[in-house]
């Protein structure tokens, strides 16, 4: 009989359900896992939310204080998926409490928030795991093994860009993501950490930038706190204003000497989830697209002459493609990377030793951010990981 370990899941919107969902699906794709998580408790402040999504993904009981399940006996681990301006208090108070964490992106509303965090994980000596989950698409792990030997030649050039439609419609609801109280950064919060991990998870540090932002869609209609999950349309009501930004470009500098470009939209009509990258050496080059999670385009210089990308197809050699499907071609998906990483945290816990992604990745990730926002209101280059990081942009 496996050890088990009692975890509580605070937050039951959209990511919260998947954190939920991964911890049952476990030891489908991974039955060598260490620990069996024993689901406690789950939480969440509409009490409806709580109750049903006990019931259904079989919590032995359910709260609307996240008090309760963090300090709750039987809970060693917390999952923590509410809206940002939960993130410090709950994981801190988690840690404290001597609970390990798996904390969705972007651990707080400013890099500030996250660095507080890092130091209490720490002080805490619990471990964590971040939601960097795009570092498990197998095909990425792929593409990190090629650049990493040399298979590419010299790496010259990176374009990473996260384009999304997801805040495209102006009656998007102004939710906590709209507002730096609820989400603190817009863009620069929501998905530039993972366009940040994936190219230093490829590429290494990120030295220098120099970025630029702007809100397209300025007012957007309120909502009560509550309502709804994940992104919403509502037709009329009171327009309220978008307090951070829609969109993000930057230049950047990799101490490997390589040179590049990171973007990031909420409001871009046209591509509805391209989270990418592509990579250019001296003697290949790759690029990957969120859309086609299981394909990789790779470019390699042959003995015969003929020039062009190929497709190539994620297959069981390729990260942990084969704990899901057989052969390549058969695909696999977004949930399924939550999966590797419920185990990634579970072994992590069991083995008392960090797993990537956890505090570290995400600090780094942050560290280019804040040096992004200070760029986008100097209009000069900045260097990342100088001066202190800032709270104005909470509003607080
Ligand atoms: N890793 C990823 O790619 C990814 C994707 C989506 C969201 N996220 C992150 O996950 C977090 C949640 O995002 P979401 O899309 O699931 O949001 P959501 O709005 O769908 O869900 C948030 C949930 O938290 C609940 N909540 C609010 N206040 C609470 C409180 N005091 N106590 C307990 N529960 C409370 C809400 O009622 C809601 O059910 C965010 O930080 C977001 O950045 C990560």
């Amino acid at each position: 009989m496996k050890k088990e370990i009692g975890v509580a899941v605070i937050g039951l919107g959209w990511m919260g359900q998947v954190h939920g969902r991964a911890y049952l699906r476990l030891f489908h794709h991974y039955p060598e896992s260490p620990l069996r998580p024993r689901l406690v408790v789950a939480a969440d402040a509409v009490e409806e939310r709580a109750r049903e999504t006990a019931e259904l993904l079989g919590f032995e009981g359910w709260t609307t204080d996240w008090r309760e399940a963090v300090e709750h006996p039987e809970v060693e681990a917390v999952s923590i998926a509410t809206p940002n301006y939960l993130h410090r208090e709950i994981a801190v108070a988690a840690a404290r409490a001597g609970k390990h964490i798996w904390l969705e992106k972007p651990c707080g509303r400013v890099p500030a928030e996250v660095y507080e965090i890092a130091r209490a994980v720490e002080e805490a000596r619990v471990r964590s795991t971040i939601g960097l989950m795009y570092r498990h698409v197998p095909v990425v792990e792929y593409a990190k093994e090629l650049i990493a030997s040399g298979a590419l030649g010299e790496i010259t050039h990176y374009r990473g860009y996260f384009l999304a439609d997801y805040a495209a419609d102006p009656n998007g609801a102004l939710t906590w993501r709209y507002k730096l109280k609820g989400a603190g950064l817009g863009v620069l919060g929501d998905i530039m950490p993972h366009t940040v991990d994936l190219a230093q998870n490829l590429l290494g540090p990120i030295e220098s930038v120099s970025a630029q932002k702007e809100i397209f869609i300025k007012e957007r209609p309120e909502v009560p706190e509550g309502m709804g999950t994940g992104h919403f349309v509502v037709e009329g009501g009171e327009m309220g204003a978008v307090e951070n930004e829609d969109y993000v470009s930057c230049l950047v500098r990799f101490a490997s000497g390589a040179r590049g470009t990171i973007e990031n939209s909420r409001v871009c009509v046209g591509p509805h989830v391209r989270n990418a990258f592509e990579v250019n050496g001296t003697e290949g080059a790759l690029s990957w697209d969120f859309q086609r999670l299981n394909e990789l385009e790779l470019y390699r210089f042959d003995g015969n002459g003929e020039r062009g990308y190929k497709t190539v197809y994620a297959s069981p050699k390729m990260g942990d493609f084969g704990r899901f499907q057989p052969g390549a071609g058969i695909s696999m998906g977004y949930d399924d990377l939550k999966v590797t990483e419920a185990y990634t945290f579970l072994t992590s816990i069991a083995e008392e030793r960090d797993l990537a992604p956890g505090m570290r990745e995400i600090v780094a990730a942050m560290r280019v951010v804040e040096a992004m926002d200070r760029s986008c209101e100097s209009g000069g280059w900045e260097t990342v990981g100088q001066g202190v990081p800032s709270e104005r942009r909470t509003g607080a």
